[in-house]
C-alpha cells in the first residue's frame, strides 16, 4: 500500500473519514501496528514513562528520542511516523526547534514532528514548516507543562474553550498539518475541529476528531496501575507475557526445557 502522507490525513478530514494513531518505540511494535493498518505511528516522549521508567515525560532527551525514532522507522513501511520534540529541545527559539527537528528527521528518519504548545509557538511552527518539517500541534493537556498546569487535568472547559480555538487557528495558520488535543471536553474538541480545515487527533477528546491516538502499552494492556478514563484496553499483554515467562521458568527449573527438539 502507498505510504501515508500528511495530505492523506487531510483528505480523510475533508471526506469525513477517520484514522488511527498509536505510539510505538521499537521495531516490532512499529511493524505490527503498520501491518495492522494503523495510519500514523507516534514516537511519543511518553517513551520516558513507558519505556525508560521515568515518572514523567520531562527527563527524556533528544538523543534518546532519536534512538527510538530510528527503531520505529526501521519497522514501519506504510505509516506516517511522527516524533515528539522532547521538553527542552524547542522552547528557546525557532532555530533551536529547527535544529532538534532536523536531527529527528536526519538521524531518526521520521517524517514529521509533534510539538506541545499554543499560539505562542506559531512562529516556531511557521519556521519549521518553511524548513520542510511538517508539524503536528499538541494542545489541551500538554504533559511537558504539567507543573504549570497543576497535574493531569482536563483543559479547555467553559470560558477556556475560546482560547483553545484561538490556539488551534493560530497554529494552523502558521502551517501545522494537524492538531492533537489531549484531555479536552468533547464539545470543545468539536468546536476546535470545526474551526480548522486540517485534521484533529484526540486522546480523551471525544469522538468528533478526525483521528484518535492511544499509548500502545495502555491500549494493549502491558501496563498495570491506574488507567486514564480515555483508555480502552484491547488486549491483556501483561498477562500473556507473565504466563509465558512463568511457564518458561518452570520448564527450565524442572528440566523439561530444552527438550531433544531444541538440542544439537
Ligand atoms: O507522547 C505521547 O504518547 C503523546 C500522546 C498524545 C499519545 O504525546
Ligand atoms: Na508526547
Amino acid at each position: 500500500a502507498a505510504k501515508v502522507r500528511t495530505h492523506h490525513l487531510q483528505a480523510a478530514k475533508r471526506a469525513g473519514e477517520k484514522f488511527a494513531m498509536l505510539t510505538a518505540y521499537d521495531q516490532y511494535t512499529a511493524q505490527i501496528f503498520d501491518e495492522a493498518g494503523i495510519e500514523v505511528l507516534l514516537v511519543g516522549d511518553s517513551a520516558s514513562n513507558n519505556v525508560l521508567g521515568n515518572e514523567t515525560s520531562l527527563p527524556i532527551t533528544l538523543d534518546e528520542m532519536i534512538v527510538f525514532s530510528r527503531a520505529v522507522t526501521a519497522g514501519a513501511k506504510r505509516a506516517l511516523v511522527v516524533a515528539d520534540l522532547p521538553f527542552g529541545s524547542y522552547e528557546q527559539s525557532p532555530e533551536q526547534a529547527i535544529a532538534s527537528s532536523v536531527r529527528l528527521m536526519k538521524e531518526g528518519l521520521v517524517h514529521a514532528v509533534k510539538m506541545e504548545g499554543g499560539a505562542y509557538y506559531a512562529p516556531t511552527v511557521r519556521a519549521l514548516t518553511q524548513a520542510g518539517i511538517p508539524v503536528m500541534a499538541h494542545i489541551g493537556f500538554t504533559p511537558q507543562a504539567e507543573h504549570v498546569l497543576g497535574g493531569y487535568r482536563v483543559q479547555g472547559r467553559g470560558e477556556f474553550a475560546q482560547t483553545m480555538i484561538d490556539d488551534a487557528v493560530a497554529l494552523v495558520d502558521a502551517g501545522a498539518f494537524a492538531v492533537l488535543m489531549e484531555m479536552v471536553p468533547a464539545d470543545t474538541a468539536a468546536a476546535v475541529d470545526a474551526a480548522i480545515a486540517v485534521p484533529t487527533v484526540g486522546i480523551g477528546a471525544g469522538n468528533t476528531t478526525t483521528g484518535q491516538v492511544l499509548v500502545w502499552q495502555d491500549m494493549a494492556g502491558l501496563r498495570t496501575g491506574k488507567m486514564a478514563k480515555f483508555v480502552k484496553q484491547y488486549a491483556q499483554m501483561r498477562t500473556i507475557l507473565a504466563d509465558a515467562a512463568r511457564e518458561y521458568g518452570e520448564e527450565v527449573r524442572s528440566g523439561v526445557f530444552p527438550g531433544p527438539e531444541h538440542t544439537f
